[in-house]
Parts: structure tokens; C-alpha cells; sequence
């Protein structure tokens, strides 16, 4: 499919499947270069990292254990600044090499937030992979350890990322049509 339309708006094709694959596989390569022996636990934010998440995970070797958080702070195609957390984490993180996953980092605002929270527990260490970064929107100085792909201030649907709920389930990302 070369466009998709959710809701109101229509969205053509920007990264095809096979490269966010080869992207998983080039972050999956390097964690497992940086936590050999260490047994990490991987919090995928829900819901967007829930495929990304997936295909990472079982790309990880040895033991490595998983959780999840929910958070959200989007309205339509804007980030609207409001960020509730929906889901606590029901695990006890103390002296865990914790990497967060997050589907795509936009102002960093759900991501210095969740840092915050979870630094207050106590881990060992605290690192944050995700798919998709807007350097030109990230507004933190929080580092970005792990990223598949760094992409355009444009937004984006499709493998876990939605517009009002729509779009999750496309097997390549599409980006607004202006
Ligand atoms: P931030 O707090 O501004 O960094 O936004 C992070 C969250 O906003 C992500 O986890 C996504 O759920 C959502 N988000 C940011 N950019 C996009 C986009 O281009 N498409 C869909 N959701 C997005
Ligand atoms: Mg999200």
C-alpha cells in the first residue's frame, strides 16, 4: 500500500518493513553487546512499543526479562503536554539494568517523565531504545541510548504508532501527507 487514510487525513508510505526490521536488528546488536551477563529488564511503553517491543525482544540473547508501562500524553497529530500514567509498574526495579522502549520520541516529555518516576526506585542503571526519534522536536537533554531510526519533525503512523487509535497495525510506517 502506498497511502492509507485514517479518520480525516491520508498518509503515504515512508519506511517499509524490511528497513524497520534491519533498524530492530541493528538496535537488538547492540544491546546485546552492552548487557551480556546482565539479565535486563525491558519496559515497553504501551501502547505504541507494544510491536516494536516484540520483534526487539526476541532478538535479545540470554536472560532478559519484560514489563510494561502505559503512558500517553497525544491527541490527534499534536502533543497536547497532558501526560497520565495509566498503568503502573507492578515490579521491583532496585538494581536493575532497566532499558525503557518507546516507540518513537517526540518532545521527550513522556520519556522525563517516566525517567523521573523510575529513577525515584532505585535501578541500576537506566537506559532508553526506541524506534523512531524527532531531534528536531526533542526539547530534554535525558540521552537517547538506542534508536532505530531517526526521523523528520512529521507525523507518523503504522507499526504500533496511531492516529486517533488508527493506523497500529500497518507493517510499514506512513507519514502525514501535507
Ligand atoms: P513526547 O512526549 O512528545 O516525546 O511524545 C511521545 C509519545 O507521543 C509517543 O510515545 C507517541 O505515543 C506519541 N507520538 C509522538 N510522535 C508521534 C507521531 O508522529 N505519530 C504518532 N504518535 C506520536
Ligand atoms: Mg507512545
Amino acid at each position: 500500500m502506498q497511502t492509507v487514510t485514517l479518520h480525516d487525513k491520508s498518509f503515504d508510505i515512508f519506511i517499509s518493513e524490511q528497513i524497520i526490521q534491519e533498524s530492530i536488528a541493528a538496535v537488538a546488536q547492540q544491546i546485546n553487546a552492552d548487557y551480556h551477563g546482565k539479565n535486563p529488564l525491558f519496559i515497553g511503553i504501551l501502547n505504541g512499543s507494544f510491536l516494536f517491543v516484540a520483534d526487539l525482544f526476541r532478538l535479545i540473547e540470554g536472560q532478559a526479562e519484560i514489563s510494561f508501562l502505559k503512558m500517553s500524553s497525544y491527541e490527534g497529530t499534536s502533543s497536547t503536554g497532558k501526560i497520565n500514567e495509566l498503568i503502573g509498574l507492578n515490579q521491583d526495579i532496585s538494581g536493575r539494568h532497566v532499558i525503557i522502549v518507546e516507540d518513537i520520541v517526540d518532545t521527550g516529555m513522556t520519556l522525563e517523565k517516566i525517567i523521573h518516576d523510575l529513577q525515584q526506585k532505585g535501578p541500576a542503571s537506566l537506559a532508553v531504545a526506541t524506534l523512531l526519534f524527532k531531534p528536531a522536536a526533542y526539547q530534554k537533554t535525558i540521552p537517547v541510548n538506542y534508536v532505530g531510526i531517526k526521523v523528520a519533525n512529521d507525523f507518523l503512523v503504522g507499526y504500533g504508532l496511531d492516529y486517533d487509535g488508527l493506523g497500529r497495525n500497518l507493517k510499514a510506517i506512513y507519514k502525514l501527507k501535507s
